[in-house]
């Protein structure tokens, strides 16, 4: 054993028992044709895989956990390979954030359960990455990430396309008569060209680049493409890592510590990342008896400058930021604003691991003190609206809407919000507030993306592109528009949203941090007061136990008995 001569490995609790257990548990490995001498006195590294034919964004993961696999034979260790369920974006109704914790349950108790020394993660589409740190974070045994690497850039013609972003724009044309039937056909063939997650910073990226910020990634693991050979390499020197990780004790509780955490939200702020990722941070630090208040998030972002010129914020897609540097070179850009002597899987310090980065396409990455603009992607909200909070991401924003008064249309509900967007007597104009509620955590259920409300068809063909939404849904990090979300307490719960009606003024004022429902307090009261919520949606299994112990967006959704 390589370096861990001195510690006990937790693994020898089950194959060096003295007992019957303790030959049983041998032999049954070796029924797998292992020889005693490859595993007996090594560290046993499980590769958490959530490689799943359902879930496109992960398809490639076998190859990369045999990468991985070839790293820890070389240092010494003993590596098992072990699934866990995968959370697959396109495919999973009615949304994968129902199931985020119970993968998280998955990861964390399948790490515990076993005989497992130290752990490998392979993650990839949204919501895998979160649930492996929460489990990670939970289990507490040495841990790296290594995730799959994004998807090439879509390519239609002459156009660079950028999944779900410019997806929806092209939509968009479609559903207004301006791209043919042949034309929507020949985009669905060649938007998504190879297996790996999103490839602009949509929720993917950026939770893959935060784990790379918490210190959870070797360095500029985050953001190699998934098709890249140094996907692989990246993934076979992780595998030797984890073993000396395991000599270490490197715990995820020694490395996602709250400087690491604050250093995550600075690079979010930094790279316009998902909105996503305000829940995410906060619910894996919850899982550390860390508490992250969203004020902590506005915090960040007014000092923080946005510099990564990413779709759906900016220009470019996610093989140009790796190419420009990636997170490393982002890192080093903002190094005045992080933790330095935040310990990472590496042994080293961020400052060690960044400070050599360089930025090689600065129409890419900007300098700090020329960056695209002076905040950071995220900003919180409050106001009689949240008085828990709300979020808006105003690098995708249009800049003329971030401070608006106008009138509110109420959708009850997604699906009606479904049936009567593309109405040609809905009654709206460019000036309107699209409300929809019932989509937060226990309305949705689940929280569903569906915040990013399309325009009403008959302000599309007068050529309108934004307008102000609210609800209490998240939206898909590779959406775009003036959109406030995760609105704080839900309206299932009676939060104020639940009293808008139709015609209300709304204010939002981003440069003061406002959401607010125009309309006397005592009014607002009384409405509250007639508020009856729904039947729940689930009366038995897993749903059930979601509805009973989700938390709100505020703290993260994770359920309140597996916080720290
Ligand atoms: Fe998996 Fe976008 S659908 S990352």
């Amino acid at each position: 054993m390589p370096s861990n001569s001195s510690r006990q490995l937790r693994s020898s609790d089950w194959f060096q028992d003295a007992g019957y257990y303790g030959f049983a548990r041998r032999a049954w490995l070796r029924s797998e044709g292992f020889n005693a001498d490859v595993f007996q006195g090594k560290p046993v590294i499980g590769i958490c895989n959530s490689w799943s034919e359902l879930n496109n964004c992960n398809a490639h993961l076998r190859t990369v956990a045999e990468a991985v696999k070839r790293g820890v034979w070389q240092a010494g260790g003993f590596p098992l390979e072990f699934p866990t369920i995968s959370l697959g974006e396109m495919f999973m109704r009615p949304t994968t954030m129902l199931y985020r914790n119970l993968m998280a349950m998955d990861v964390e108790e399948s790490i515990r359960a076993n005989p497992i020394d130290g752990v490998v993660l392979l993650c990839g589409c949204d919501k895998t990455t979160p649930a492996q740190l929460m489990g990670a974070a939970s289990a507490d045994v040495p841990a790296i990430m290594v995730p799959g690497g994004p998807m090439l850039g879509g390519q239609w013609r002459d156009r660079r396309l950028g999944s779900g972003t410019d997806g929806r724009k092209l939509f968009d044309l479609f559903r207004s008569g301006r791209l043919t039937e042949e034309e929507w056909c020949e985009i669905e063939g060649c938007i998504s060209r190879s297996a790996g997650h999103c490839t602009v910073m949509g929720t993917a990226s950026t939770m893959t680049s935060l784990a790379e910020a918490l210190g959870m990634t070797l360095t500029g693991c985050a953001n190699i493409p998934a098709p890249d050979s140094r996907r692989l390499a990246i993934a076979e020197l992780s595998g030797r890592r984890i073993v000396a990780m395991v000599g270490e004790d490197l715990r995820p509780s020694r490395i996602m510590t709250r400087e690491a955490f604050e250093n995550a939200i600075t690079v979010d702020m930094a790279i316009g990342g998902s909105t996503n990722a305000v829940i995410h941070l906060v619910a894996i630090a919850r899982r550390l008896g860390i508490d992250l208040p969203l004020d902590e998030f506005d915090r960040i972002s007014r000092r923080t400058p946005y510099i990564a010129n990413i779709k759906p914020s900016g220009e470019y897609l996610m093989e140009d930021f790796f190419a420009a540097g990636g997170v490393p070179a982002v890192m080093k850009e903002i190094l005045h604003l992080l933790h330095g002597d935040a310990l990472t899987v590496t042994g080293t310090t961020m400052r060690e691991n960044v400070e050599s980065a360089e930025c090689w396409r600065r129409d890419v990455i900007r300098s700090a003190s020329d960056p695209l603009y002076r905040e950071g992607g995220t900003v919180i909200l409050h106001g009689n609206l949240a008085p828990d909070g709300a979020v808006i991401k105003q690098t995708a924003a249009s800049p003329a809407l971030l401070q608006h008064l106008g009138r509110a249309h109420v959708f009850e509900n997604y699906q009606q919000m479904r049936e009567q967007i593309d109405s040609s007597d809905l009654a709206v104009d460019a000036s309107s507030v699209l409300v929809m509620r019932s989509c937060g955590p226990r309305g949705g259920p689940g929280m569903p993306e569906w915040g990013h409300i399309s325009i009403p068809r008959v302000l599309l063909g007068r050529g309108i592109t934004d307008m102000v939404r609210i609800s209490d849904a998240r939206m898909s990090g590779t959406s775009f528009g003036t959109v406030v979300l995760h609105v704080s307490p839900e309206s299932a719960v009676g939060g104020p949203l639940a009293a808008v009606r139709t015609g209300d003024e709304i204010g939002l004022d981003t440069a003061a941090r406002r959401i607010d429902l125009c309309v006397p307090p005592e009014e607002i009261a009384r409405r509250l007061a007639e508020f009856r919520p729904a039947p729940p949606h689930y009366d038995r299994g897993y749903g059930r136990l979601f509805l009973e112990h989700v938390t709100q967006a505020n703290l993260g959704c994770d359920f309140d008995f597996l916080e720290a």
